[in-house]
C-alpha cells in the first residue's frame, strides 16, 4: 500500500483534533497539555494555507492515519513534526515512508541543506525511525523542558544533504520493497 501526503480539507479539523488529543499521540509531543478547541481551530485555519509551515495528512492506501508538518526555518534549513496513529493502520513504517517523501522533496526540490527534528529522549520508536532515515543525534543540543508529566529531555536530530545523498538509495529500496513508496524511475 502506497503512502501519500495530501493537503488538508475543510472537514479534516475534527479528525485531527481527535488524533492530536489522543493519549497515543499526545504522550510523545513536546507540548503535551490540553489543547483548547479554539486554539486548534486557529491552528487548523492557518494550516489550510501553505506558508513557512506546511501541513499534510499522511495516508496509507485510502486510510488517513497521521499528520506531517514542516517549516522553512531559513532557505537552507527545515524542521518537521510527525505522528502516525498506529491504531488506524497495522502497516509498519508508514511514518518513515511519509518522512522519506518529505526528505526527497526538501533535498531534491527545495534545496535543503539540513533537516532537523526535536524528539523526547525516551521516544525510542521515533529515534529509531529517524536514524533509519539517516538522521544523527545532536547530543550537544539537548534541552530540558517542563511538560505536564514533569521534566523531559529533548534531543535534536539532523540530516544533512551529504548524508541524504549517500543514504537515500538504501532507504528508498527498503521502503519500495515494502510497497510504501515508488522507486525513482518507475
Ligand atoms: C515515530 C513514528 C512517526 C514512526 O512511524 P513508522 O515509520 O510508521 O514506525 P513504526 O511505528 O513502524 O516503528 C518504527 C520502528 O520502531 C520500532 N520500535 C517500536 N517501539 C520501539 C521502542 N520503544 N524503541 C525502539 N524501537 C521501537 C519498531 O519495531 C519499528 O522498527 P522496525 O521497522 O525495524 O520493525 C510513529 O511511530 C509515531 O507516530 N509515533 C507516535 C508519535 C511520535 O512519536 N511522533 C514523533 C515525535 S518526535
Amino acid at each position: 500500500m502506497k503512502v501519500t501526503l495530501r493537503r488538508l480539507e475543510a472537514d479534516d479539523s475534527a479528525m485531527i483534533y481527535a488524533w492530536r488529543t489522543s493519549r497515543e499521540v499526545a504522550q510523545w509531543m513536546v507540548s503535551d497539555g490540553p489543547i483548547p478547541r479554539e486554539d486548534h481551530a486557529k491552528w487548523f485555519a492557518e494550516s489550510l494555507i501553505d506558508g513557512p509551515t506546511r501541513v499534510r495528512i499522511v495516508s496509507c492506501g485510502d486510510v488517513d492515519c497521521g499528520v506531517l508538518s514542516w517549516t522553512a526555518e531559513s532557505n537552507l534549513t527545515f524542521s518537521f513534526g510527525i505522528y502516525v496513529v498506529r491504531s488506524l493502520t497495522p502497516v509498519k513504517r508508514v511514518g518513515s515512508a511519509a518522512l522519506f517523501i518529505l526528505l526527497r522533496h526538501l533535498f531534491e526540490e527545495a534545496n535543503a541543506q539540513v533537516v532537523r527534528a526535536e524528539v523526547l529522549v525516551e521516544n525510542g520508536r521515533a529515534i529509531k525511525t529517524y536514524e533509519s532515515l539517516g538522521f544523527s543525534r545532536e547530543l550537544g543540543l539537548m534541552r530540558r523542558v517542563l511538560r505536564q508529566v514533569g521534566m523531559s529531555d529533548i534531543m535534536e536530530m539532523r540530516i544533512c544533504r551529504n548524508t541524504w545523498e549517500n543514504y537515500s538509495p538504501i532507504v528508498e529500496r527498503e521502503l519500495s520493497t515494502r510497497g510504501l513508496v515508488d522507486e525513482r524511475g518507475e
